[in-house]
């Protein structure tokens, strides 16, 4: 049931709130502002690396992950799409761990790499959203992301609750390393307890000004997105959910890597969306978002209050978050994301929630 949604994609970004409130209170304890120790069947505390895989959105949920736990738990992450990463032969050790996310469970290439690393004597964790999925059964560990079931083809409140379980865990991971101090700790559980109320104040406030915008985006061919840090990842998403439901060709990278080639491309046909929260590499972002306007580039940019203060450059559009904690800032900045590829997508009039050649669930190579 869509309720007053025109699609299912729709209904499912602005349950978003509802629902990540509900997932965290099986990861954090919102009383003690600390995070609940969930299956053990993976020891944090004595591992001495990670191994992440998964496909498409739930991958870009991984490595987002990737830099939460190389940061706050100091565990080195190895992360590949598991099409990559089952052919790898990639050399692991019984003193690794590694997670498979997967919203569905069933995806071919995701259940290979588990099998695989199972072989490696690896203890398994699944982050799956369906708790009796095969994926699921062959783990050791269970980290059910709650999301509900998830019927638009591209995948929206499953990936920010895929991010959700990722930060609770790598706070735990930091925790029981020893790399997390307990001041740390709630610090961080604060900020994600105070994140579905965020998620549903800027679910409403940049709704009419993303309907307008994905207007004038409908009318573009190509379209590219940069972030650094998280925001890479959340760039790459962007990119991703895009071509998928409006089908314009869109491609996420690396902000820093903008020199290294696709600069080339930079014209007033192409709009360049740059996701740049205020944190420690807005800087860098920003002067990289310069040589775009010095090209004639048109920018659309995804930015916070100071961010917006903080750059004079002249924007296509400017989207103003709320200023956030680095912690949530990927969920926060997911929304205008999710938004404006749908907003395009029903101005383009494609089919939302039923995009052409795709399927929901991958259960062939
Ligand atoms: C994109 C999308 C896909 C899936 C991918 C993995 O919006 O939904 O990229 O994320 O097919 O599916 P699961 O998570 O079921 O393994």
């Amino acid at each position: 049931d869509k309720g007053n949604h025109r699609h299912f994609m729709e209904k499912e970004i602005y349950e978003q709130p509802e629902i990540i409130s509900h997932a965290l209170g099986h990861y954090i304890d919102f009383a003690s502002h600390t995070v609940k120790s969930t299956d053990k069947a993976i020891d944090f505390s004595k591992l001495s690396g990670l191994a992440i895989s998964a496909c498409g959105t739930a991958y870009l949920a991984g490595l987002v992950g990737k830099y939460w736990f190389e940061r706050y738990a100091r565990l080195p992450v190895e992360i590949d799409v598991a099409s990559e990463f089952r052919y790898r032969e990639l050399p692991l050790s019984p003193t690794q761990a590694a997670l498979f996310i997967s919203q569905s469970g069933e995806t071919a290439d995701t259940l290979a790499s588990l099998r695989y690393c199972k072989d490696e004597g690896l203890k398994i964790g699944a982050i799956v959203n369906v708790k009796e999925s095969t994926i699921a059964r062959e783990s050791d560990a269970i980290f059910p992301i709650l999301a509900g079931p998830e019927i638009g083809v591209a995948s929206t409140k499953a990936f920010t609750c895929q991010l959700a379980v990722l930060a609770s865990l790598s706070i735990a991971a930091g925790r029981a390393r020893g790399t997390v101090s307990e001041a740390d700790e709630k610090a961080m559980v604060k900020h994600l307890a105070e994140m579905p109320r965020i998620m549903s104040k800027v679910l409403n406030e940049i709704q009419p000004q993303i309907e307008a915008l994905s207007r004038d985006l409908s009318r573009f061919k190509d379209v590219l997105y940069l972030g650094r840090g998280t925001s890479y990842p959340l760039a790459m998403e962007g990119a991703l959910k895009l071509k998928e439901i409006s089908y314009i060709h869109a491609e996420g990278y690396a902000a820093g890597e903008l020199k290294h080639g696709p600069i080339a491309l930079i014209d007033e046909n192409m709009p360049v969306i740059v996701i740049a929260p205020h944190d420690r590499f807005f800087e860098k972002t920003v002067s990289n978002m310069q040589e775009v306007a010095a090209r004639g580039g048109k920018i659309i940019f995804i930015t916070d209050e100071k961010g917006a203060a903080a750059s004079k450059l002249e924007t296509m559009a400017t989207i103003t978050l709320p200023n956030v904690d680095e912690i949530i800032a990927p969920m926060i900045f997911s929304l205008p994301i999710q938004l404006l590829a749908y907003h395009t997508a029903v101005f383009m009039g494609t089919d939302v929630d039923q995009p052409r050649n795709l399927a929901k669930s991958v259960t062939v190579e």
